[in-house]
């Protein structure tokens, strides 16, 4: 049988981690995952641990959900993959159908790419080209501050959050950020939205937004009237928009997409993560048949939109994708989220009376709580992850903010556990 320290070592040598200074594994070891099961996942020495925040935010429907292993299964006996240019798949149709269907009446046609951050780059490129095919240049991009879009250098470049960002600043394109209605009152981000507008005219190529809520920006919230100003704002401007939804779509803020809540349709519909149940890569965009026409030509006019990705549209993915789609509306997922967003809000009632919590916001299934009272330099959220881990719970705090992003089928004594943790957590750093 095969230990954890077993696999570690053999790690180590070959292996560099994403997101992690490779030194402090020396001190806080990363934990060699044998197997997961619901919302449960097992280390080589036989640990469990809840995860709590659906492996970056991309479990919906547990670990090896049988489902969905049967839908993959049955893909991969017909066809794992075939290249996407010159080439398609039923599973691939099928899920673009499906998608088209749950989005707006604007969005007609969906680009596959295979992580969030080229679906962000596809987003990108299609606005700034859509304009070039007709003509015209339009190098500046919106988005808003303590925002987050991904890490290929486009995606960073519209992100604000400095610890990803700043090391690069020097080779990443020019974008502006405006105001975010998550750090100032609603009525001035718009204004300063307004102002950026005015400024830029027709050098904007589009304005990026990560809807109701900024996930890697610390879980910073705002309103869907923001949503709904900023549309009619984009609308009187002639500004595209890009809407953000790798990680607040398929239902984490309660309704299927962020931007529902707000009744508006972006030009640019974004989506992954939760795609495939947290089960494949996959992402893609969706746009309007306005966009899509922009590039409709012969071949030689110069005019066709060129990105590809080897990966682009996998099979199993898409039927991964499918099966999540099957079990949304075979189970009635929306409906039956609403009973777990009422405990979650109920249960995290108590936090608001700890000393060192400064807020408890929630949107849907996502639960921040943010910590107050601590000098920077204090690894805050280091301390609750370790505390967390040797209480049976995967949390992953953003700095000083411990949050709960849960898998949609954890059970009301999951949720209990997840939840005790996280409070015996903080009541132990009080300071
Ligand atoms: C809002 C948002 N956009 C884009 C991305 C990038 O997605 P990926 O990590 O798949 O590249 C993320 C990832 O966390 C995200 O939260």
């Amino acid at each position: 049988m095969l230990t954890n320290s077993q696999m570690r070592e053999r790690d180590l040598k070959y292996i560099w981690h994403p997101c992690s200074q490779m030194k402090d594994y020396e001190t806080l070891p990363f934990i060699p995952i044998a197997s997961g099961k619901g919302a449960y996942l097992t280390d080589f020495d036989g640990n469990r641990y809840l995860d709590a925040i659906s492996s970056w935010w991309v479990n919906l429907f547990g670990h090896s959900n049988p489902y969905i292993n049967e839908k993959i299964k049955e893909q991969l006996e017909t066809l794992e993959h075939v290249i996407f240019a010159g080439f398609t798949h039923e599973s691939g149709i099928r899920l673009a159908e499906r998608l088209i269907a749950l989005t707006p009446e604007n969005l007609q046609k969906v680009f596959f790419a295979d992580n969030g951050s080229s679906a962000i780059e596809i987003a990108l490129k299609m606005s700034f080209q859509y304009y070039k095919n007709q003509g015209e240049v339009r190098d500046v991009f919106i988005s808003l501050e303590n925002s987050y879009h991904g890490e290929t250098m486009g995606a960073l470049a519209i992100g604000d959050v400095a610890l990803y960002k700043e090391i690069y600043g020097e080779i990443l394109i020019k974008t502006v950020q405006a105001k975010s209605p998550s750090i100032i009152d609603e009525d001035s981000a718009i204004s300063h939205m307004e102002e950026l507008f005015k400024k830029h005219k027709h050098k904007i190529s589009a304005v990026v937004i990560e809807p109701l809520v900024q996930c890697a920006g610390s879980m910073a919230m705002y309103d869907a009237t923001y949503i709904k100003r900023l549309r009619v704002l984009c609308d009187e401007y002639g500004v595209f928009l890009i809407a953000d939804e790798i990680a607040v779509g398929f239902g984490r803020t309660g309704t299927m997409f962020a931007c529902e809540q707000a009744d508006v349709s972006a030009d640019f519909l974004c989506l992954s993560k939760g795609i495939t149940g947290g089960y494949l890569p996959l992402s893609c965009v969706l746009t309007t048949d306005e966009v899509y026409g922009a590039f409709y030509c012969d071949y030689s006019e110069g005019k066709s939109f060129l990105d590809s990705h080897s990966y682009t549209g996998n099979a199993l993915a898409c039927a991964a994708a499918n099966a999540t789609l099957d079990i949304f509306e075979n189970e009635n997922i929306i409906e039956k989220n609403k009973k777990l967003i009422k405990s979650l809000s109920s249960l995290t009632q108590k936090f608001k009376t700890l000393p060192n919590v400064k807020e408890v916001r929630q949107r849907g299934m996502i639960v921040a709580i943010e910590l107050q009272g601590y000098k920077s330099e204090k690894r805050i959220g280091l301390e609750i992850y370790k505390y967390a881990l040797s209480h049976e719970v995967l949390l992953r705090p953003l700095g000083n903010v411990v949050y709960f992003m849960p898998p949609y089928i954890i059970s009301d004594e999951e949720l209990e556990k997840m939840i005790d943790v996280a409070y015996k957590a903080i009541k132990s750093l009080e300071y």
